[in-house]
């Protein structure tokens, strides 16, 4: 789907994917030490703004201008504080290069083709700091036949092991899972990968 699908897609139904934050991210994030993150495909914003609330800084990127203008309104209930810490990036995800100044970078239910997929989990590696840490979370390829929910094109869900594949060994992979999720609808099948750049002393790695 291109930016103006998502647009559309947004425009059809207010908050697509609610407004509490992802609950693996809470699992996996309230244990870390805030810092600088960076939130690919962030949608309207609803990890970012959980974020920015225990003090994270916060730039979240999307290419959907109706995700991001919801992504202010939501964000424009929170506190100044918060709101200082959050970050509006209006840019494909396909083409962002980040410098390596984030402890963690989030890539959460981004669904590509997968040589787009595996040039955006690259340059995310590449934006970790030393010690930062790479989620990325999405549909598992079983969730058609297992779960509930999410894409149904087989050719843009995935597996742990095909996100581990993707980034090779340009980061040490820390957990690599599948994770099952309770809806409303049934269960929701998901694959998780974290990662990190520690012990690599890598350089530059992008694209
Ligand atoms: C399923 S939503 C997930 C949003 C958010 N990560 C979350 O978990 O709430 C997928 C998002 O990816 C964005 N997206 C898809 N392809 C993109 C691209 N190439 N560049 C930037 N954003 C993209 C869409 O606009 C949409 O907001």
């Amino acid at each position: 789907m291109d930016a103006a699908a998502w647009d559309a897609k947004y425009d059809a139904r207010e908050l697509t994917y609610g407004e509490p934050p992802n609950s693996t991210l809470v699992d996996v994030a309230t244990a870390l030490p805030r810092g600088r993150a960076l939130d690919l495909a962030a949608g309207q914003g609803r990890n970012a703004l959980w974020l920015a609330t225990r003090g994270w800084e916060v730039t979240a990127v999307d290419f959907s201008a109706v995700a991001l203008t919801r992504a202010h309104r939501i964000a424009s209930r929170s506190p100044k504080s918060v709101r200082d810490r959050l970050t509006y990036v209006h840019a494909d995800v396909t083409t962002v290069l980040p410098e390596p100044e984030y402890d963690l970078i989030l890539v959460l239910y981004l669904h590509l083709p997968h040589e787009q997929r595996r040039i955006v989990i690259r340059n995310a590696v590449a934006g970790l700091k030393p010690d930062g840490i790479l989620m990325i979370l999405g549909h598992h390829s079983e969730n058609i036949s297992r779960g509930v929910g999410g894409p149904q094109d087989p050719e843009i869900l995935y597996t742990p092991e095909q996100l581990a594949s993707d980034i090779g060994d340009r980061a040490v992979i820390h957990l690599c899972e599948e994770r099952v999720r309770s809806t409303n609808d049934g269960i929701a099948v998901d694959a998780l990968l974290l990662a990190g750049r520690s012990g690599l002393g890598s350089g530059d790695d992008r694209g």
